[in-house]
């Protein structure tokens, strides 16, 4: 590439000071993001609920640390105000975090369970967008990046998670909507979704050997996934690497879904 390629290619990814919200930061994908946010340049704040862990990221990539149990729709509420007042306008916002509360299948998921798969994969990232929405369109511009996952898109033989398919679909079709919705302001809305990757909630499927070959037997790339993998996606559609694309859910699953 010429040297004014390379320019070029850089400021694509190029995140120059850009305030960024991740949430999820406390481990797993979150924590992969926030990192690679920083070095791009932006102002990253994590959220989750483990403040410890979320100070030692912090304090490595130079950010803010914001504690919050992002299923309490109230406290949800807090998070992008408190990042406006200490870093500036939000431009990105990462909804990593996500959970799963019942192992039971479908007819058997207790309505507890149910709500509470919704209220944080669901409902918490539709808050965070609501309250980054009037400092995104102040400054001109905005990506958002939700994290689904290919139960979202098909089922999963053998490992019952109705609610949280349900719940991840539901951040596809809210992506789609916001994305034509906010056009107008240049804010993109775009969701990644994961295949299966090691992390603390897929740490007991790993250790499992019967479960790890069954992951092994269908995922057709030879390689076992972790959150770096994921990661560039998200970058990609954060940064002006992305800057056409909104409205999308892209599949990162190491093919899968493809089968
Ligand atoms: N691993 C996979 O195979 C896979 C596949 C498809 C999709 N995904 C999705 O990828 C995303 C990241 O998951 P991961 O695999 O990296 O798992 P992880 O390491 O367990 O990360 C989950 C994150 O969500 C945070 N979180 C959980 N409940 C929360 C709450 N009530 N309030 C605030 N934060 C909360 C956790 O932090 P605290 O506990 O500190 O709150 C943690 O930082 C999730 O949305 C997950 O659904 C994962």
């Amino acid at each position: 590439m010429t040297p004014d390629g390379d320019a070029f290619a850089r400021r694509m990814f190029d995140l120059d000071d850009r305030v960024a919200i991740v949430t999820g930061a406390s481990s797993g994908l979150g924590a992969s993001v926030a990192r690679a946010l920083a070095s791009l340049g932006a102002r990253v704040a994590v959220v989750a609920r483990r403040h410890d862990r979320l100070a030692g990221l912090a304090k490595e990539i130079d950010g803010l640390a914001v504690a919050c149990d992002l299923s309490d729709p109230e406290r949800a509420g807090s998070v992008v105000p408190a990042v406006a007042a200490d870093l500036g306008p939000p431009e990105i916002l990462v909804n990593a975090a996500g959970g799963m509360f019942t192992e039971e299948r479908a007819e058997d998921e207790p309505l507890d369970a149910v709500r509470r798969t919704l209220d944080l994969n669901l409902v918490a990232p539709f808050l965070l967008a609501q309250a980054a929405f009037p400092h995104m369109r102040a400054v001109g511009r905005g990506a958002i990046v939700n994290v689904s996952s290919i139960s979202g898109r098909v089922g999963i033989p053998g490992i019952p998670q109705a609610s949280y398919a349900a719940s991840k679909a539901g951040l596809s079709g809210l992506t789609a909507e916001l994305a034509v919705q906010w056009a107008r302001h240049s804010i993109r809305v775009n969701t990644v979704a994961p295949g299966f990757f090691r992390s603390e909630i897929t740490g007991p499927l790993y250790e499992s050997e019967r479960a790890a070959a069954y992951l092994r037997r269908n995922t057709p790339l030879p390689k076992e996934g972790d959150a770096d993998d994921i990661v560039g996606a998200v970058v990609w559609l954060a940064g002006d690497a992305g800057s056409y694309v909104t409205g999308q859910t892209i599949v990162v699953d190491g093919g899968w879904t493809a089968r």
